[in-house]
């Protein structure tokens, strides 16, 4: 099994390295810090799998292109491509600063593009391959607080939805989206992370879904409740937020 994976250095996407290299996969691994990228890959080849690695930003179009041109060289088709790799933060709005919003969307969306845009003339030639892009119940959910990273989730949710009705039946298009699984991202979320599960845990519900080719797998099951309730939570989690904007109006 050939197979492309962005955000191979922590979290989701190291997990789901393991999960693969114990299947004997060739593995493109990618991510941006070198030595972290080395040591997943040193673990996937213990494990079985044969590793290549691109130290690439994702919001690199060219270089990004450049690694995946790379792998086709390599392998005869490409089997499964996961655009895992992703970046969350809060607004900040009262700031005024739209740095990091933009940053979330060049790395969100603009690097799922990247990276799985230039796959797409070898799957429709070979009629074959399988993408998996990483949302988020956050691509149905847009949290107060976190417009960026909600409107980064939804666009892939579109994505994904637009790129399964235009490529060939055989490729498939898989759109994941997790609740909180434990990983770096949400270890600098605090508490706040209600229903979270281990990153084990996700990544094999993960490759579960993947192997069955669902076109879309939320989980753990209690967020698709959430989801049913988006308005009467929303108009609660923003109390805060508003009650901070009174608090802060002064300083502004
Ligand atoms: N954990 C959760 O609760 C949760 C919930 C919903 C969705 N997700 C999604 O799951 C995916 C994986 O996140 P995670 O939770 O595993 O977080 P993580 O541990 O922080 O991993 C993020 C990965 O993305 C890579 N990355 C970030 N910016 C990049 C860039 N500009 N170019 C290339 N690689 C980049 C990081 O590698 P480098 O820093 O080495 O580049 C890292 O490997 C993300 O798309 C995230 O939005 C996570």
């Amino acid at each position: 099994m050939n197979i492309f994976l962005t955000g191979a250095t922590s979290g989701i996407g190291e997990h789901l390295s393991y999960k693969y290299a114990k299947r004997g996969a060739f593995l493109a691994l990618s991510g941006r810090r070198r030595e972290k990228l080395d040591s997943v890959a040193k673990k996937c080849e213990e494990l079985g799998a044969k590793v290549v690695t691109y130290c690439v930003d994702v919001s690199d179009q060219h270089a990004t292109k450049e690694s995946i041109q790379d792998f086709l060289s390599k392998i005869s088709h490409v089997d499964l491509v996961i655009a895992n790799a992703g970046f969350g933060h809060i607004d900040q709005i009262h700031k005024g600063d739209p740095t990091v919003l933009n940053k979330i969307i060049d790395i969100n969306v603009i690097g799922v593009i990247n990276t799985v845009i230039p796959f797409m003339p070898s799957m429709i030639k070979n009629n074959r391959g399988h993408i998996a892009i990483v949302g988020s119940v956050a691509s149905h959910f847009a949290w107060p607080g976190a417009g960026a990273y909600a409107a980064s989730k939804h666009a892939v949710k579109a994505l994904s939805q637009s790129w399964r009705r235009t490529l060939p039946k055989n490729v498939d298009v898989t759109l994941i989206c997790p609740g909180f699984v434990k990983s770096e991202m949400t270890d600098t979320m605090g508490t706040w992370t209600p229903f979270m599960i281990s990153t084990e845990d996700g990544v094999n519900r993960i490759v579960k879904a993947l192997d069955k080719k669902k076109k879309m797998f939320i989980f753990p099951f209690v967020w698709r409740l959430v989801i049913l309730l988006e308005k009467p939570i929303s108009y609660f989690m923003s109390i805060p937020f508003r009650k901070a904007h009174e608090k802060n109006r002064n300083k502004l």
